[in-house]
């Protein structure tokens, strides 16, 4: 008898049906299934954070989350975020301040920041690198990442402003 359980994933806003087996990983479902390759999968232990997320309104780590426990979840990947042709702030200013060398750790860093700055739109510097502590990158040094997020607070709060 087959265990697989009947699921419904909202990804980008784009609803999904599959049958799965409850211990499938999201991040399989994300990249394997649907085919939306931006989240990476680094060390899928929950420590890298390529795989970063947001589901319900909260960063998670698809690497270590099976898809029972999403059944239902609404999900935000980068491709949600921006686009090359539109890109997000947050790429701009990563693209400006060189945020990113290899990329591999970008769409997770730009996900979990667009997250943070939702949270809190006017962080110090501190609060970014707390925020931020679940995303690791082995090329930037983390200096030109938070310089990035901070920019991107900065504009996108000038662009309220002037909206206001
Ligand atoms: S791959 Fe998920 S946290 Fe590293
Ligand atoms: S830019 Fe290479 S791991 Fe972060």
């Amino acid at each position: 008898m087959s265990n697989k359980m009947h699921i419904t994933l909202t990804v980008n806003g784009e609803e999904h049906e599959f049958l799965a087996e409850p211990r499938e990983l999201l991040i399989y479902t994300l990249r394997e299934r649907l085919n939306i390759t931006g989240p990476h999968i680094g060390c899928e232990t929950s420590h890298c954070g390529a795989c970063t997320v947001t589901l319900n309104g909260k960063s998670v780590k698809a690497c270590t989350m099976f898809i029972a426990q999403a059944n239902g979840a609404q999900v935000t990947t980068i491709e949600g975020i921006g686009s090359p042709d539109n890109l997000h702030v947050l790429q701009k200013s990563f693209r400006e301040h060189h945020g990113l060398q290899c990329g591999y750790c970008t769409p997770g860093m730009i996900t979990r920041a667009s997250k943070l700055l939702e949270e809190n739109p006017n962080p110090t510097e501190e609060e970014v690198r707390f925020g931020m502590a679940g995303n690791m990158c082995r090329c930037t040094g983390y200096q030109n990442i938070v310089k990035s997020i901070l920019a991107a607070a900065g504009e996108l709060n000038a662009a309220k402003e002037a909206a206001e």
